[in-house]
């Protein structure tokens, strides 16, 4: 099936959270959803930038069910805060979608001193998920969407380098967080399965599509490659979210090298697949982040 928003069913009852809301494919998801009135929760680090985002959708969608969620993802204790927060407010979280991102800043490492691709993209969406698997649990069918990249296919764990200890590489140390997301995506449905619990993992990513990802970097970079609209881009994060697909599904845009295109199936490295890596990953979060999961 040729997957568009056009078949993005009603959401009435349920509860999205999506990281990064406030821009690029994370706010298109968030419009997308409150236009089939699920509630969606809008994260982001900055309040200003946040309450311009639900403005933005209550102009396009008058009585959209949204609310604003304030945490910095480069500090895992504003991660705990924010989650306990929804927590507290929240009875059901549908779906939780850890979207936001960042590529290719200066050198730089978050407040708990982990690289900031590597801390942002994967460490706080694993503490974020962790801390959000209570509310997770008690919901009927809910799942964590997260988003990679064509980049994790030449992502590897450099277990000695997750906290700027070598020479920072922006593409090598995105690859690593990119790649980190997916082994995230796969290990955590393989923790689910084994604890026969009803909640699935599923990966997704855009492909390249024109949000404000390289904003510190080269953004007319993109120009010299194919690219989708960040609404198209939202396509796949919005399939994974609301289809019926298995967990451990990987979904990405189908036209050549992944770049354009419509959801479907999309390629996932041997390295991303190897369970040894997943459960090292894993547990580095854990210790690191001194928290129990599954
Ligand atoms: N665009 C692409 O072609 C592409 C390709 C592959 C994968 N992806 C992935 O798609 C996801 C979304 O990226 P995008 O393209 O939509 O980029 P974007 O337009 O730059 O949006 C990124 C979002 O993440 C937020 N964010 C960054 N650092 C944060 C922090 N410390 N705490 C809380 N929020 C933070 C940003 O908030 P601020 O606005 O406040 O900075 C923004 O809302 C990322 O995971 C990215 O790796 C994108």
């Amino acid at each position: 099936m040729d997957w568009t928003t056009k078949h993005l069913t009603d959401q009435t009852g349920k509860v999205f959270l999506i990281t990064g809301a406030n821009t690029g494919l994370g706010f298109q998801t968030a419009l997308e959803l409150a236009q089939k009135n699920a509630h969606v929760i809008l994260a982001g680090r900055n309040a200003d930038k946040i309450e311009q985002a639900l403005s933005d959708i209550k102009h396009t969608v008058p009585n959209a069910k949204v609310e604003a969620g304030i945490v910095d993802l480069s500090n895992i204790a504003s991660v705990t805060i924010f989650a306990k927060s929804i927590v507290e407010k929240h009875n059901r979280l549908d779906a939780l979608i850890n979207n936001a991102g960042v590529m290719f800043p200066p050198a730089s490492k978050t407040k708990d001193g982990y690289e900031l691709q590597f801390g942002v993209n994967f460490m706080a969406h694993f503490a974020l998920t962790t801390h959000l698997f209570p509310l997770l649990r008690q919901t009927p069918n809910s799942r964590v969407v997260t988003l990679s990249s064509i980049a994790h296919k030449n992502g590897v764990i450099d277990f000695h380098n997750l906290k700027l200890e070598k020479p920072f590489d922006k593409f090598r140390e995105y690859g690593q967080s990119k790649v980190a997301d997916l082994i995230f995506t796969l290990e955590l449905q393989r923790r689910l399965e084994k604890n026969n619990l009803n909640i699935l993992s599923v990966g997704a990513h855009p492909g390249i599509s024109k949000t404000e990802l390289l904003r510190t970097d080269k953004p007319e970079m993109i120009d010299e490659f194919p690219h989708m609209s960040a609404n198209q881009g939202a396509y796949s994060t919005l399939c994974a979210a609301t289809e019926h697909i298995e967990g451990g599904s990987y979904i990405g845009p189908n036209g050549e090298g992944e770049m354009t295109g419509l959801p479907a199936p999309a390629f996932i490295s041997a390295y991303a697949q190897d369970e040894t890596i997943g459960k090292q990953l894993w547990e580095y979060a854990e210790r690191e982040l001194g928290l129990r999961f599954l």
